[in-house]
């Protein structure tokens, strides 16, 4: 599959009740090998908790009847992004989309699909800036959204049983 024939489909949290099974068995294949850690056993309550958001935004990628992988994320709440703490100087424009997650099912990696899905996310968005957060021990990852144009900001732990992450960064569009 080429990533131009990817299907990109848009879902709003109105469609939670319909998109919320797939989410969670896309990301328990996705990560497989790693559901004895606790974080990611949590994923349903994440699900929940942006698709929860009643401005929460998600694209899932299908090829054919397939599906490939999804991107999903929320605004940040105004006045209380995460990126704030680690600027000295704020950005004149400061309304940010938060992207929480992205995953690409094997057999789609490396086509194309996973940068699809994140400018399917992030295309059209009126706010001025997007961030991430990524697993600081994921250096390949992190390479991956710079290459679309994130720059690592600094560090946090959101939680105390999660990973360390790197705050990604961008201006919106993207380049
Ligand atoms: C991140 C992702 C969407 C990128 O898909 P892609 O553009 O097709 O790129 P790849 O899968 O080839 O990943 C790029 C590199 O990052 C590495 N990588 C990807 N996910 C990783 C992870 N969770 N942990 C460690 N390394 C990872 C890959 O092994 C690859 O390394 P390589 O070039 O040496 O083969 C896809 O790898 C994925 O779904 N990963 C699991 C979920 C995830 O980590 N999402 C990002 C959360 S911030």
């Amino acid at each position: 599959m080429t990533a131009s024939a990817l299907d990109l489909r848009p879902f709003t949290h109105d469609d939670l009740p319909e998109i919320r099974q797939t989410l969670i068995d896309v990301h328990n294949e996705v990560y497989a090998a790693e559901m004895d850690d606790e974080f990611n056993q949590e994923f349903p309550w994440f699900v929940e908790h942006w698709g929860g958001h009643p401005d929460f935004s998600c694209v899932i990628g299908y090829d054919s009847a397939e599906i490939v992988g999804f991107a999903y994320g929320a605004p940040a709440k105004p006045g209380r992004e995460w990126w704030r703490e680690h600027l000295e100087v704020e950005p004149e424009k400061s309304r940010t989309f938060a992207f929480s997650e992205l995953m690409v099912r094997e057999k789609w990696r490396k086509t194309g699909a996973a940068e699809r899905l994140t400018r399917g996310l992030l295309d059209g968005r009126s706010e001025a800036l997007a961030v991430l957060l990524v697993d600081v021990t994921h250096p390949k990852v992190q390479a991956l959204y710079e290459s679309w144009g994130f720059r690592r900001v600094g560090t946090q732990q959101p939680f105390a049983d999660s990973p360390v992450l790197a705050v990604m960064l961008t201006e919106l569009p993207l380049a």
